[in-house]
């Protein structure tokens, strides 16, 4: 069934490609000389995928969705996490979340009491890292027979690490390790039972494929190594000016009603991660990993602590959490968001999604910036990003931003 979607297009306000990648490069934290890491779960418990909106397929399936059943999704979201529900012909109902980004329990109660369909799969987010506990909720789906599905996507997750917190509820636990580790790319399925994944199997990618992989992986290492010269500190206050020299273009809000998005693509399903992406997974040096970004995690929190007009997400970093991402809220995403992406800040907001009365995404969705914290960021980097986000909110709405 298609879904009634929010969206805001951007393609019209001419924002530069980021100075900085959002997800880490080649050849950062890597342990290629020692031993592999022993893997944490039997391999049988494992499939891989190229990304893990293709594990999340699976896992909703052999929950049961399909035509004719729900799967309860959280209400923020990337439309990737409800994609391959749609693409199964299921029906997605969108369950509210608190502030913390945790699941309204009451909520999900009434939401199930009301379906249409019946509720075969919830699915539970970590979202930036930071986890959740999905205790109660685990229980509520036992009692109810609805399978939980446990979003690690956020989570440093592979087969040879589990980061604390991460994957202990699911029925099926999925993960997306590109985000951590410098892949080309990598989905992962985890199931509590190996037996769960029998006869589920991939397609090996071919030789081209692989190649094309790690030609991908070295482009953008190098590419972001070109941009990132250009992050100059003392040449901000000047970038920051003239940007008061042309009309910013505001993005358009569309409202949709479709099925899949265009980033999931069903020809991609059942298509393993590449032979590499598997190798710099079990060969990532997670201590250093984890360590890196929490200390950029906190260089961001200081950095933004005493700045008017926004605030950080999560001002504690949990120990023990490593983070994906660190989410910053805006108070004014118009115009500070426009010059941040002006600026070319490499900055992610689920500014598309589908529409639900939770007031949390509905705030989130426009004034909520995902900015990156990943180990592959140097000093410069980092020092770069800061100072664009306190120009920014030092900078106030005097700029021009109207349309053309
Ligand atoms: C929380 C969450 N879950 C799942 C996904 C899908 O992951 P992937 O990009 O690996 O397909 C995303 C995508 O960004 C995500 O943010």
């Amino acid at each position: 069934m298609p879904l009634d979607t929010l969206i805001f297009d951007a393609s019209g306000c001419g924002f530069p490609k980021p100075r900085i990648p959002h997800l880490p490069i080649l050849p950062d934290c890597l342990n290629i000389a020692p031993g592999e890491q022993p893997a944490w779960a039997g391999a049988a418990h494992f499939r891989h995928f190229i990304r893990g909106r293709f594990a999340l397929r699976e896992a909703y399936r052999l929950a049961g969705i399909g035509p004719g059943s729900t799967l309860l999704a959280p209400a923020y979201h990337c439309l990737t996490m409800l994609d391959p529900a749609l693409a199964l012909d299921g029906e997605v109902v969108l369950y509210p979340l608190l502030h913390d980004l945790s699941p309204d329990l009451a909520a999900l109660e009434r939401l199930v009491a009301a379906s249409a369909a019946p509720a075969k799969a919830v699915l539970a987010t970590h979202f930036f890292g930071i986890s959740q506990d999905f205790a109660k909720l685990a229980a509520w789906c036992e009692k109810h027979d609805i399978a939980l599905v446990e979003d690690c996507s956020h989570m440093l997750l592979t087969t040879q690490f589990r980061a604390p917190g991460c994957g202990s509820h699911g029925d099926y636990v999925i993960s997306s390790p590109y985000k951590f580790v410098p892949s080309p790319d990598g989905g992962l399925l985890y199931a509590r039972h190996a037996d769960m994944l029998a006869g589920l199997d991939c397609r090996q990618p071919s030789l081209k494929e692989e190649l094309r992989g790690i030609a991908y992986a070295l482009s953008i290492a190098k590419d972001s190594h070109q941009a990132s010269r250009t992050c100059d500190i003392n040449r901000l206050e000047h970038e920051f000016a003239a940007l008061n020299e042309e009309a910013i273009p505001k993005g358009h809000h569309a409202r949709d009603s479709c099925s899949y998005s265009t980033y999931y693509r069903p020809a991609k399903e059942r298509l393993a991660s590449l032979r590499v992406s598997r190798f710099i997974e079990r060969h990532a040096n997670t201590t250093e990993i984890a360590a890196r970004r929490r200390h950029n995690y906190h260089r961001w929190l200081a950095g933004v602590s005493e700045l008017p007009h926004c605030r950080p997400l999560f001002p504690e970093l949990p120990e023990n959490c490593i983070p994906y991402m660190f989410p910053l809220y805006l108070e004014m995403p118009d115009p500070h968001f426009y010059y941040l992406m002006r600026l070319g800040v490499p900055v992610w907001r689920w500014d598309s999604i589908a529409v639900s009365d939770c007031s949390t995404a509905n705030d989130y969705r426009m004034h909520l910036l995902h900015l990156p914290c990943h180990q592959s960021l140097d000093q410069n980097q980092m020092d770069w990003m800061i100072a664009a986000v306190r120009k920014v909110g030092a900078g106030g709405t005097a700029l021009n931003h109207t349309c053309p």
